[in-house]
């Protein structure tokens, strides 16, 4: 979604802005623009329809100096992407400039009131409302920017990170935040601004993260002013940002979605680090050990999500109920937050994001909190609003992900709540010691196992040319494995735009198998589990029919080989932990695909990394 990134200090902000977009892009977006205070305090904005570099051709011959300076990448919301839609917007006047992520919900009235005074408007977003509104209430009520920026955040609805400047005013930049996030990063007597910190980390890895409904005041060579829209001062940590510059480089691979498939085994690593001990004895998440009486007394677990994160919440439910004995429910976040659930205060609500951003998830987390549910959060980006809006959670510790399609945060978040669910059944003493080793010691071992899966990548490749012309597909599994027939299907869908749908196995004779003819290509995960033959008749089922079998199955299994069209071998592994497996040839598969067809795969049309916007 959209991307913010300023600067104010005392080199050329420029090259610095031009960059951090480029650092953005992998969030999606359709058109970019910067805006610049050069020496004689003019204030300059520049803004291209379509990529970054069209924004570099376009500004190539006009004036880019000045050392403070906003740009964005903005993902459509309220109008086509066009030059005029795209940020900065200029104020009326043209004296003030304005970047903006998020939604202006009342723009609608805003503007209707705004025309009444003699504003005009250039473009059909809500964005350039909100700047009009600020430069109206400068003017009517005489004040400085910050004021008038107080004043009109008090007057709008919606989720914003914005940052302002003002024409002859090159000592400052003001940026506030509501429901989307805003990092200031803090060097010597300069500061960045991004809305995460990837434009940010190649100058210093100090910020400050703003909080909900604060407005911050920058200057050069000054400690940030934060002061909340109700007008209280507040003071901030600086925090240390974990992420480091290589994460946000592709390290010689094509793309960044294939350096993260490959990445797999040391992000698994890392994400066990530190709580499962070396002899493969004991799981210990604290954020579960601190709270363990919620857990243990827990009526029912609620898991929220969205997309593949959702996903891996479906494996949790697997997860819960074996080892826990404590029910689970599975919502998507976006459906949770309007139909008015039964929430009991003694839930557990485990909200799962790998940006911690999405807007869904925290309106259902806000939801939840105030029907008295203990939320947990599983995220991976440190120090987002998730983590920071829950009581207790486990950060997957995967790495920065770039490629929009989710991989290895995926994989990450089967890892923690596979953690979970061990460290909660041995608090509440419903696992056995030898299935809670065993599982322990196998969990310890994927990561090598994975390496094994990643070998068949030249054969996926290949087998990939074969259906790169597929019109649709088709994903079964059963057990731990439906959750991934879900998951490969999407990814096919989001990276390939081929349409395919993931189905539990059985269900195909309940509608979907009249689909199935020689065109068809179904995607199989025939591992080895307790329903193994059930599969193999599944699998018989569609053969009947001339549907194209591709059996994704444990390495030596002859039966699979001799029934299967074409078939993708991976290590066994127990049943619970399978999915951590099963899910590399199909990220692989759609990967090959998608290449084959010439896609744009980090970022695949229409698609946003963060969905910050419901
Ligand atoms: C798919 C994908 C999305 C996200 C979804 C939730 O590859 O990445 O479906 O999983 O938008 O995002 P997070 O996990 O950031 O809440």
């Amino acid at each position: 979604m959209c991307g913010i990134v300023g600067y104010i200090g005392f080199r050329e902000a420029y090259p610095i802005l031009i960059k951090g977009l480029h650092r953005l892009e992998y969030r999606g977006y359709d058109s970019a623009g910067v805006a610049l205070i050069n020496k004689e305090d003019r204030l300059s904005v520049y803004k291209a329809k379509g990529r970054v570099q069209d924004l570099e051709e376009y500004a190539k011959d006009k004036d880019i100096t000045g050392t403070i300076g906003i740009a964005h990448t903005r993902w459509a919301t309220h109008g086509e992407p066009s030059n005029s839609n795209a940020h900065p917007h200029y104020s009326q006047s043209e004296s003030l400039a304005l970047i903006h992520n998020g939604i202006i919900e009342n723009y609608a009235v805003l503007k209707a009131q705004l025309i009444q005074n003699g504003y005009t408007f250039q473009s059909s977003t809500d964005t350039e409302v909100l700047v009009q509104l600020i430069e109206y209430i400068k003017k009517l009520n005489n004040c400085d920017l910050f004021s008038a920026v107080q004043i009109a955040l008090n007057q709008v609805v919606g989720a914003y990170a914005i940052a302002v400047i003002e024409k002859g005013k090159p000592e400052q930049i003001i940026a506030a935040r509501k429901s989307s996030p805003l990092v200031i990063g803090v060097g010597d007597g300069e500061f960045f601004i991004g809305s995460d910190a990837s434009p940010i980390i190649e100058y210093t890895n100090k910020v400050i993260y703003l909080d909900d409904e604060e407005i911050a005041i920058i200057k050069r060579n000054e400690e940030p002013k934060i002061v909340t829209i109700a007008n209280i001062e507040k003071t901030h940590e600086i925090k240390q940002l974990e992420m480091n510059l290589s994460q946000l480089e592709r390290g010689g691979y094509p793309h960044f979605m294939l350096k993260e498939i490959y990445e797999q085994p040391e992000t698994l690593k890392n994400c066990m680090s530190g709580r499962i001990n070396i002899e493969g004895t004991n799981v210990t998440l604290s954020g579960i050990i601190d709270h363990k009486e919620k857990f243990i007394n827990a009526r029912r677990i609620i898991i929220i999500a969205c997309g593949t994160s959702w996903h891996a919440g479906l494996i949790g439910e697997y997860l819960f109920e074996e080892f826990c004995r404590i029910p689970v429910e599975v919502e998507y976040a976006s459906e949770f937050r309007y139909r008015n659930p039964v929430i009991h205060p003694d839930d557990i609500v485990i909200a799962i994001s790998q940006s911690g951003e999405t807007a869904d998830s925290l309106a259902a987390i806000e939801l939840a909190r105030k029907a008295g549910a203990f939320v947990y959060g599983v995220c991976n980006v440190v120090g987002s609003s998730i983590p920071r809006n829950t009581d207790s959670g486990s950060y997957t510790h995967c790495g920065h992900e770039i490629g929009v399609a989710s991989t290895k945060a995926f994989t990450a978040q089967v890892t923690v709540l596979t953690m979970m669910a061990l460290t909660i059944a041995k608090e509440k003493g419903s696992i056995d010691n030898d299935k809670y080793i065993d599982t322990i010691k196998e969990l310890q071992l994927i990561p090598s196992k994975i390496e094994k899966a990643l070998a068949a990548n030249e054969k996926i490749k290949e087998l990939s040319k074969i259906f790169t012309y597929a019109q649709n597909f088709i994903y079964l599994g059963r057990g731990y494995n439906y959750p991934i027939a879900l998951e490969g299907a999407l990814k096919l869908k989001e990276i390939s735009y081929i349409h395919a749908e993931g189905y539990p196995a059985a269900e195909m004779k309940h509608g979907p198998i009249a689909l199935i003819d020689n065109e068809m290509p179904v995607v199989s995960i025939a591992t080895n589990s307790a329903i193994y033959e059930k599969v193999v008749s599944n699998i018989q089922e569609i053969k009947a029919r001339k549907g194209c079998v591709i059996a994704i199955i444990n390495e030596g299994d002859e039966t699979m080989k001799s029934m299967a069209d074409r078939y993708i071998e991976i290590p066994a592994t127990i049943e619970c932990l399978d999915p951590l497996l099963t899910a590399i040839p199909l990220q692989l598969l759609a990967y090959h695909i998608a290449v084959n067809k010439n896609r744009d795969v980090d970022m695949p049309r229409n698609l946003a990394k963060s969905v910050t916007v419901e």
